[in-house]
């Protein structure tokens, strides 16, 4: 199970807290955006597919024409809503309803990688879950207004990683902005 955010530059920190903010690299930092989709879409052989687990707000708040994604199925936490809105496949409850989805049959032999997108208290959850192994953070450098924070996490437990397969590890630039992704493992 991996969590995937953004973050800015955690010298910018408050309280502790670290910041998502809403959608700018998806208009800022396209290269960002579509290495996030690379990786929320890789599967290893024809016919897996990833389940991606969405808080109702990030669901909603996603950018028109990035669904329907290729090897995905889709599950929306939620206690208010009934069935699953448009190009969802399911709705859960609870984050531990959705891990039961994916570790029973007929999703179990289906599922490669569960891909946490948030938002906050969905990260925390997944955080603190035992099949939580990997973060994929991009560290945004810049300062933006948000609203919407992500929770911190201890770093003696998921350790920053200083290469990691398949993500560059330079610092790259576009349209002003500086970016860094990182990868954080849990130590067993
Ligand atoms: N840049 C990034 O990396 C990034 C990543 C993620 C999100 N975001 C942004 O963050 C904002 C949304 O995040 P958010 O934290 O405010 O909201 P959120 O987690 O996306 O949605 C909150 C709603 O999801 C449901 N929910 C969340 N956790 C749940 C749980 N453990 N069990 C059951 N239901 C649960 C509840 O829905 P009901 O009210 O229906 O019960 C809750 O009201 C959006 O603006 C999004 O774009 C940015």
């Amino acid at each position: 199970m991996c969590c995937d955010i953004c973050e800015k530059n955690p010298s910018f920190k408050q309280d502790g807290t670290y910041v998502i903010f809403p959608n700018v690299t998806n208009l800022s930092c396209r290269s960002e955006f579509k290495f996030f989709l690379d990786k929320i879409t890789a599967v290893s052989k024809p016919g897996k597919k990833n389940l991606l687990v969405w808080g109702r707000y990030t669901w909603f708040s996603c950018p028109e024409g990035v669904l329907p994604l290729a090897n995905t199925l889709h599950v929306i936490l939620t206690k208010k809503l009934r069935s699953p809105p448009e190009l969802a496949d399911y709705i859960c409850e609870d984050f531990d309803e959705a891990i039961r989805l994916a570790s029973q049959p007929p999703l179990s032999d289906l599922i490669e990688t569960i891909w946490v997108i948030g938002g906050t208290e969905v990260y925390r959850e997944a955080m603190e879950h035992p099949w939580c192994d990997l973060i994929y953070l991009t560290d945004i450098m810049a300062d933006f207004d948000c609203d919407v924070f992500f929770p911190d996490f201890d770093r003696n437990i998921y350790r920053k990683q200083s290469r990691f397969p398949g993500v560059p590890h330079e610092i790259q630039e576009e349209n002003g902005i500086k970016f860094q992704f990182q990868v954080f493992k849990k130590m067993c």
